[in-house]
């Protein structure tokens, strides 16, 4: 057993039926020699496989063979140096989040998989160890190259790796049994539905401007235009590339707030606001569709900014002000009532006993090459969230 499968495995973290693919394939195979590991408080710190010192070839095999998310690329490969870049933008995942996302899968063995995301190859391996027939898609050519090298070395050379935008998915291997997204979105490609067989699975990382966090959700294909599933667990993954949040803030007139409406919260800044991987933002993301907030903290309190973005419904713009010693004020304008969508499906959430997000799911609907229609649920496929994305 590799110590990595001892590990998961002991942290009874392996889903049934992986346990021979985890111990067989070496994630250590497919690690660059040089990646970034999370120091567990403030920041990334580099371990080189060829250096010496604390950051050189021990802590490298200590990364290899752990278990931890290592980022082996920041900056689409534009970031030289030792130092972090800005933003990771390839990462060997965490073998556990890689093997909980393998368990919703539901392989038995024999499918025919197309994975988005291929990054360093490993979970393309595992697939490929479970019986599976592989074809991954990265978008980073020289990621693909290095992944095709890594899948060869490691006895997978049957793997399909092609260069190229995951997002048109790669009908020449299609019809597929599974797509497996290991890249977050916030839109359904179409190309997924249309290229996976009625009855197949699309498993995928997905989540709204409205939080950083994105839910695992399960899309059982119905036919080439329609799929529905529920979201199933919390996980960190990078945004595919042309759904990175790309809005870097609108400039409105020094006076919007003259012609604003204004209202009175009935409900406290701490009602809405969780941690990381509490359901209430994400919750509040489900019902409220393009909307980016951002969170000002003063000396006074809390000035809950929103904005809205990429919803075709022009410029709509609120802030909430939350302090000590005065009552709490809302003021919003622009076509949406952004505080109000916001307060309302805090409302709803907290009425229905806040519920945890399995319990939400998403009907995916494409109308044509390019658009989806999005419709998060509560229990049931027919219980639709008012606002659509
Ligand atoms: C978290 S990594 C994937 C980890 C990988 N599955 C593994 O086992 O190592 C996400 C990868 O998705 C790739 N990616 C981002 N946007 C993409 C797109 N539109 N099409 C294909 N790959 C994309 C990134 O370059 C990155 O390598």
């Amino acid at each position: 057993m590799t110590s990595l499968a001892r590990v998961l495995a002991d942290a009874g973290g392996l889903p049934s039926g992986w346990e021979t693919a985890f111990e067989t394939v070496d994630r250590a195979v497919f690690v660059p020699d040089r990646v970034w590991v999370w120091d567990g408080t403030s920041g990334y710190t580099l371990a080189d496989r060829n250096a010496t010192g604390d950051h050189g070839r021990d802590a490298w095999n200590r990364a290899a063979h752990g278990a931890d998310v290592l980022v082996t690329q920041w900056d689409d490969g534009h970031h030289t140096g030792d130092e972090p870049g800005d933003t990771p933008t390839s990462s060997a995942s965490a073998p556990a989040a890689v093997a909980r996302m393998l368990d919703d899968l539901d392989i038995t063995g024999g499918e025919n998989v197309l994975e988005v995301g291929t990054g360093t190859g490993y979970t393309a391996a595992l697939l490929a160890a479970r019986g599976c027939r592989v074809t991954t898609i990265e978008v980073d050519a020289e990621l693909a190259d290095q992944a095709r090298k890594n899948l060869a070395r490691a006895g997978y050379p049957d793997v399909v790796v092609i260069a190229g935008d995951g997002a048109r998915g790669h009908p020449a291997g299609g019809p597929y049994d599974r797509v497996h997204v290991t890249a977050a979105v916030r839109a359904t490609p179409p190309a997924w539905l249309e290229q996976t067989r009625p009855g197949g699975l699309i498993v995928m990382p997905w989540g709204t401007y409205y939080t950083g966090s994105d839910w695992t959700t399960v899309l059982t294909v119905h036919d080439s235009r329609h799929a529905s599933g529920p979201f199933t667990d919390p996980v960190a993954f990078m945004k595919i590339r042309d759904q990175r949040r790309r809005w870097s803030g609108t400039t409105f007139p020094d006076d919007w707030m003259d012609n604003a409406r204004q209202s009175k919260p009935d409900i406290e800044i701490a009602d809405i606001t969780g941690a990381l991987y509490e359901p209430v933002e994400f919750v509040i993301g489900l019902h409220v569709p393009g909307c980016i907030p951002a969170r000002v903290v003063d000396p006074d309190g809390v000035n809950l900014w929103l904005y809205g973005a990429d919803t075709g419904d022009g410029e709509s713009i609120a802030v909430a002000a939350f302090g000590d010693g005065y009552t709490p004020q809302a003021v919003q304008a622009g076509p949406r009532d952004l505080w109000t969508e916001v307060q309302s499906a805090y409302h709803r959430w907290n009425d229905a006993g806040k519920p945890a997000v399995d319990r939400f799911g998403l009907t995916v609907t494409a109308s044509g090459d390019v658009r989806v229609e999005q419709r998060p649920w509560y229990e049931t496929p027919d219980r639709e969230l008012p606002f659509r994305h």
